[in-house]
């Protein structure tokens, strides 16, 4: 038997660079090597207010972008989130075992709450809880996502083995799995902070859908560090990011990118690393165009057909370990 992996982005925004190779790239070099699921997280989208037509539109286009990154419909199972109304139905049970000490740890809520908790919605708070429930109805193994979910796959692991020590064994309890190189593509104007679909300035993140003149000014007005040299060095964080960037664009090692830019300068190395965005973007941006609407619901419908098995069976068993039985069960 296969081990499982679980992933998910939510329908909101643009998806970034940051996006792709801190989470995407991986789902699909690991699709052969587990039993993969790929979840578009509409119920997670609306912890923050979405308009109802583009939220709509969104979901559909993320699918699109799944399948364009190379996630193989035939080895992995695709699915819409509220298409298989399990997640929320364990998110409520889990939600009955966190804490509220735990979840208000959770530096996302922090950051995107704005700090105010008092007007923050509800579903925010327990975002980390329905992620859990993601997560622990499928029995993953492993989850790949960037480093800024790692505190949430704690919390997983916690409800897990919490369940698993009150009621007795039902959930496996998941590993994360984040990229060494990647996992935190910062922003290219604020090399403090991540690059982040919900960035007030656009400038700081290359979106998957950017033409190819977007990526080049976008690049060109990188903000870079003090010095000259192209290498990687922790103390100059906007140089490393570009490198790591470019390291990943073109399948170099990190030494085999620093001698390629040996002597050279700034303004050559943003244009090369602009064409080689511009490059590995291409053909992406054709296969999101290319797909055909009728394909892509049967891929969908399917998914949540196969999600929906699974997913049933867990929550059975956790309503039988629990006493949780109504007139028809
Ligand atoms: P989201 O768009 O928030 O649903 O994120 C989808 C996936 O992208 C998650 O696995 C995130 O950890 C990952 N991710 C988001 N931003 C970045 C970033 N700047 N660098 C690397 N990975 C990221
Ligand atoms: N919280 C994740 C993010 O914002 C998205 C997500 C929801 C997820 N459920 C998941 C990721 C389950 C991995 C597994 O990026």
């Amino acid at each position: 038997m296969k081990k499982r992996i679980f992933s998910g982005a939510q329908p909101t925004g643009n998806l970034h660079l940051g996006n792709y190779l801190g989470a995407l790239k991986n789902w699909v070099n690991l699709q052969n090597e587990y039993e993969s699921f790929f979840c578009i997280v509409n119920l997670h989208a609306v912890t923050l207010p979405q308009n109802p037509e583009v939220l709509r539109q969104k979901t559909l286009d993320l699918a699109r972008i799944y399948l364009a990154s190379g996630v193989d419909p035939e080895i992995s199972t695709i699915f819409i989130q509220s298409d298989v109304s399990e997640h929320a139905e364990l998110a409520w049970i889990l939600s009955c075992i966190a804490r509220m000490g735990e979840l208000e740890r959770m530096t996302q809520f922090k950051d995107k709450g704005k700090g105010n908790a008092e007007r923050a919605g509800v579903g925010l708070f327990t975002y980390p809880v329905l992620m859990a429930s993601d997560i622990l109805l499928y029995q993953t193994h492993l989850v790949p996502v960037g480093k800024d979910q790692k505190q949430h796959l704690e919390l997983s692991r916690d409800l897990a083995e919490r369940f698993n020590r009150d009621f007795g064994e039902t959930f496996v309890v998941p590993e994360p799995f984040i990229p060494p190189v990647g996992a935190n593509i910062l922003s290219l104007q604020e090399p403090a902070k991540k690059m982040s679909k919900s960035d007030e300035n656009a400038n700081g993140s290359i979106f998957l859908l950017d033409d190819a003149d977007t990526i080049t000014k976008k690049i060109k007005r990188a903000v870079t560090d003090s010095g000259t040299t192209i290498e990687f060095d922790e103390a100059r964080p906007a140089i490393s990011n570009l490198l790591t960037i470019y390291q990943l664009m073109t399948g170099k090692t990190p030494a085999e990118a620093e001698a390629h830019f040996g002597g050279k300068g700034y303004g050559h190395f943003k244009s090369e690393l602009a064409e080689a965005v511009v490059e590995f973007l291409r053909p992406f941006q054709q296969r999101v165009k290319d797909f055909d609407d009728a394909e892509l619901n049967k891929i969908l419908k399917d998914g949540a057909e196969k999600a929906r098995l699974i997913a049933c069976e867990t929550l059975r068993d956790v309503y039988a370990k629990m006493g949780i039985v109504g007139a028809e069960t």
